[in-house]
């Protein structure tokens, strides 16, 4: 059976991937002991996505995929965008949405949107990127337990909830991943449909 690479360390991710290529067997980093640093110094999503997925497809020699994520608060100018993760800090979730309100602070534009893009890198240079929003409002006060990084922050009008109080089940249907790995599935269906 043929393998592709999923560039992370998340077995959530990992399983959502097998789901996408039955037909492969879908490993992890970890998996196939992938230890070398991984580069990330693009400025979009799409360059990340893309420079990570090609990094270890080309030292392994076989499909990776690899994802690029964050928010994009309009009143901020798309900040804090690519830098999403190390907004206040690093990889800090609690201080990123305190940083986040603050400058929010007296604002009245609050509409934002989450982006995710996937990356899907093949040895012969071959690739594909796909891109998921999902638009919504950054909260004054935050709300909800469930999902992380800036869920409770984030307002999704047509629930009445911000994200981080909606079930996991119910995010994985709208959120900016699913939209991402949807439209991943219709390229690779339409470009692989023999694999
Ligand atoms: P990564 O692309 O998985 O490294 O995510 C980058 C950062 O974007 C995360 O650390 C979060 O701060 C933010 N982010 C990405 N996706 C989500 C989400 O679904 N909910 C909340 N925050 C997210």
């Amino acid at each position: 059976m043929n393998t592709i690479v999923v560039a992370t360390s998340n077995p959530g991710k990992i399983k959502e991937y097998q789901t996408l290529f039955p037909n492969f067997l879908v490993q992890s980093l970890k998996d196939v002991h992938y230890e070398k640093e991984i580069e990330e110094n693009g400025t979009t999503f799409e360059e990340n996505a893309l420079a990570k997925a090609k990094q270890v497809s080309k030292d392994l020699g076989i499909p990776v995929i690899a994802d690029d994520s964050g928010l994009e608060v309009d009143a901020l100018h798309g900040r804090p965008g690519i830098f999403s993760a190390r907004y206040a800090g690093d990889h800090n979730d609690e201080q990123n949405n305190v940083k986040l309100l603050e400058e929010m602070m007296g604002i009245t534009d609050r509409t934002a949107q989450f982006v995710c893009v996937i990356a899907l890198y093949f040895p012969d240079g071959k690739y594909y990127l796909s891109r998921g929003i999902c638009k919504g409002e950054i909260v004054n006060t935050p709300k909800g337990k469930n999902g992380f990084g800036y869920d409770p922050c984030f307002y999704l009008k047509a629930y009445h909830k911000t994200m981080a109080e909606l079930p996991m089940a119910e995010k994985n249907k709208i959120s900016h991943r699913a939209k991402a790995l949807n439209q991943l599935k219709e390229l690779v269906y339409e470009n692989f449909s023999d694999k």
